[in-house]
């Protein structure tokens, strides 16, 4: 039995893509899990599938953007389970306009579900895990929260950096507490993330480098929750870009202008 045998988490996100996938993952290692987003359907649907082989699930419709919604969600979560081990913030969505074209309310909306819907649960969680004495916040964030490796979608960017820096400074007001705080940079993965493409700059998504699933994801954060570590790269390499980043970022510039978003100009 896997360490997330027994152990409550609350996932968000969880009616399609990463969170789906780690819910699927945890309940047939054990885990009481709680899955959360606004689609109904999706959720029970979810979690009738992973009931009928033995899982201890339950799902709960809220909007994460609503802060009342989220504290109603963590309460309903602890009052269902009895307790909250793990909160895995992993609600987000894409961005695919240039900034030129991003309006205020565009800007508005990204932020309040990837960096506030982070916020208002991990505030909605924390004096659970104080008084339980015990706990781990484990953060979807990207490589789009490292560098900006495309040329449009800055909205997203901007959110993800926030989520990021919130992700750390929360790491370290807990560094000395048994709260742990974890955080996972995925690259591209394939799921209904890039569908939103299609309806804002009308053509969908054109998915290039190195592309992992949604179960890959997964089972990266169950080990995050097996063995706790401050942050897991999903593309190693992908570091000695950022670390040339912190030396050179305008050769970094060029670099991703050449290899990321004009990678058909090296076949000239
Ligand atoms: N796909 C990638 O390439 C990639 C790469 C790096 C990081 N990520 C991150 O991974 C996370 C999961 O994305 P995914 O790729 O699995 O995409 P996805 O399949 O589109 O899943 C996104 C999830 O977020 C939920 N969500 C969105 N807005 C919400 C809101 N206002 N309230 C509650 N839930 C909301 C969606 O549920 P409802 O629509 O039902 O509410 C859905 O369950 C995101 O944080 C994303 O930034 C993705």
């Amino acid at each position: 039995m896997g360490k997330a045998n027994g152990q409550v988490v609350l996932i968000t996100g969880a009616s399609s893509g990463i969170g789906l996938a780690l819910a699927q993952v945890l309940a047939k290692e054990g885990a009481k899990v709680m899955i959360t987003a606004r689609r109904k359907d999706n959720l029970v649907k979810a979690c009738q599938e992973m009931r009928s082989s033995g899982g201890q699930v339950d799902y709960y419709v809220a909007d994460i953007a609503v802060e009342k919604e989220v504290s109603q969600l963590v309460e309903h979560t602890n009052k269902h389970f009895g307790k909250i081990d793990i909160l895995v913030n992993n609600a987000g969505y894409g961005h695919f306009l240039k900034l030129a074209n991003t309006t205020s309310e565009d800007m508005h909306n990204i932020m309040e579900v990837n960096f506030f819907g982070t916020f208002y649960a991990t505030n909605a969680v924390l004096p659970i895990m104080k008084k339980q004495n015990s706990g781990h916040i484990i953060m979807v964030s990207s490589v789009a929260a490292k560098r900006v490796f495309r040329d449009a979608g800055g909205a997203y960017n901007v959110s993800k950096y926030a989520m990021q820096s919130f992700a750390e400074a929360l790491r370290m007001e807990l560094l000395e507490s048994p709260i742990k705080v974890s955080i996972v940079c995925p690259i591209v993965t394939a799921t209904e993330f890039f569908d939103l493409a299609e309806k804002q700059i009308g053509k969908k998504a054109t998915l290039s480098g190195p592309i992992q699933t949604s179960e890959q994801v997964a089972n990266t954060i169950v080990s995050l929750i097996e063995k706790p570590k401050a942050e897991v790269m999903m593309l190693k390499p992908i570091r000695i870009l950022l670390a040339l980043n912190a030396l050179f970022p305008s050769l970094v510039d060029q670099i991703i202008q050449r290899f990321f978003i004009n990678p058909e100009k090296n076949r000239n």
